[in-house]
């Protein structure tokens, strides 16, 4: 365990995303470990208010606004709080580029989060990275930055920081098989004829995890799981076949890295956000005041696994067959999925109608040119078009 640094050896700290679940979760942490890191910038989509709170808490050198929330009474912030605020889609790389910003956590949903975290890596820069959506549109062009810029990529996923921590440094060629938990989100037990009825607010109750508004989505349809069966993917090096899910309804168990001796380790705690995303920041490094409560294994038990009911949740194969044929897929399948999640979010489709619409892009899109971003991007949009547009029929 390392001591703080001086005051002057501070981290600069840029939060992408400050006001959503993840976001407000890393300020948590890097309140407790102010002696550590300082918070250099803060970006939020629309939430004027919390964003406002937040910079007059933290006193970061830049604050970012992406939406149309112009700074004023109407949504919410101050008189007067946002001067100096910067807008616009492109705050999100200012705030990744700055010169007195360290790490970069991403804690944005989606896609809009690809260019900071692409700045963020050919700058050298470490990505403490959360919007697992980045990496599964884009992992080439990621990986490519990550070589030119010397930056690096630290997962905020919690499984994919149990899978980093209980690698702890090993080669690639050692892991034969990592396992990824999965909590089975609120319709785990739900019989297919339930599911067809299954209402935004049935999904929106997640059985172990508070997070924001898509990802628990994703969480009720396993599209989740298949975004991070790639994340793993491109993170770790490891092929699709050396990558499995297991059902794990208490997420005390965070994965699973079997070794090819035979040797299986797991990373386990209490389920909460705080430990990954600090262990983002320290990596490798461990340091006291996680905030996460003391591991009671009696309290845990009992620690139960079960196959995953690939028939119930088409996501979770579609996905993977996305990342398996690589090119556009992945990147279709997760604005396929950013789309109609939106539209189930909004009453204008049905639970099931996710997964259809997902399966419809990638058989129109997955195809599609994928050598650079603006290619990626257009197959990106052209996903979205057509979710949007067979739901228009
Ligand atoms: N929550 C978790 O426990 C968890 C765990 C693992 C991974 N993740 C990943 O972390 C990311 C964030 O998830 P979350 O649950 O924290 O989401 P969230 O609560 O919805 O927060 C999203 C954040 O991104 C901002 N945002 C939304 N749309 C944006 C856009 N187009 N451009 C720029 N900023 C935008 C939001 O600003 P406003 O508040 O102003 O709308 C908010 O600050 C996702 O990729 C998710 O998969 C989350």
């Amino acid at each position: 365990m390392s001591d703080g640094p001086p005051a002057s050896r501070q981290r600069g700290v840029a939060v992408l995303g400050s006001t959503g679940s993840i976001g407000t979760t890393a300020l948590r942490v890097l309140e407790r470990q102010a002696s550590r890191f300082r918070v250099a910038a803060l970006t939020s989509y629309s939430n004027g208010t919390l964003l406002g709170e937040q910079a007059a808490a933290f006193k970061p050198a830049f604050i970012g606004m992406v939406g149309n929330g112009s700074g004023d009474a109407q949504d919410g912030a101050p008189d007067g709080a946002q001067r100096g605020w910067h807008h616009g889609a492109e705050c999100l790389v200012e705030a990744a580029s700055r010169s007195d910003v360290d790490i970069v956590i991403n804690a944005v949903v989606g896609a809009a989060g690809l260019d900071a975290t692409l700045a963020a890596l050919e700058r050298g820069k470490r990505v403490a990275l959360a919007n697992k959506e980045t990496l599964v549109m884009a992992g080439d062009l990621v990986a490519q930055a990550c070589a030119r810029g010397g930056g690096e990529i630290v997962p905020v996923d919690s499984e994919h920081s149990a899978i980093l921590q209980c690698m702890a440094g090993r080669p690639g060629v050692e892991v034969r098989r990592v396992i990824l938990t999965a909590s089975g989100g609120p319709f785990r037990e739900w019989s297919a004829e339930r599911l067809a009825n299954a209402t935004a607010a049935d999904a929106l109750r997640h059985p172990t995890w508070q997070m924001g508004r898509k990802i628990t989505v994703d969480s009720a349809t396993l599209a989740n799981k298949a975004l991070e069966v790639i994340e793993a993917h491109f993170l770790f090096g490891l092929p699709y076949d050396a990558i499995e899910v297991v059902v794990h309804p208490q997420s005390i168990v965070h994965s699973f890295v079997e070794f090819v001796d035979g040797s299986v380790l797991a990373q386990l705690g209490v389920p909460s956000m705080e430990l990954p995303v600090l262990y983002a920041l320290t990596h490798p490094d461990r340091v006291a005041d996680s905030g996460v409560p003391r591991f009671d294994p009696v309290a845990a038990s009992p620690l139960t696994f079960e196959p995953v009911r690939t028939e119930q949740f088409p996501a979770l194969g579609l996905g993977i067959a996305a990342g398996r044929r690589g090119g556009a897929a992945p990147a279709v399948f997760n604005a396929a999925n950013e789309e109609a999640v939106a539209m189930f979010l909004a009453g204008r489709i049905t639970f099931a109608q996710i997964a259809s619409a997902i399966e419809h892009a990638l058989e129109a899109h997955a195809d599609a040119a994928s050598g650079n971003r603006d290619e990626l991007l257009a197959a990106d949009r052209a996903a979205r078009e057509f979710v949007r547009g067979a739901a228009a029929c």
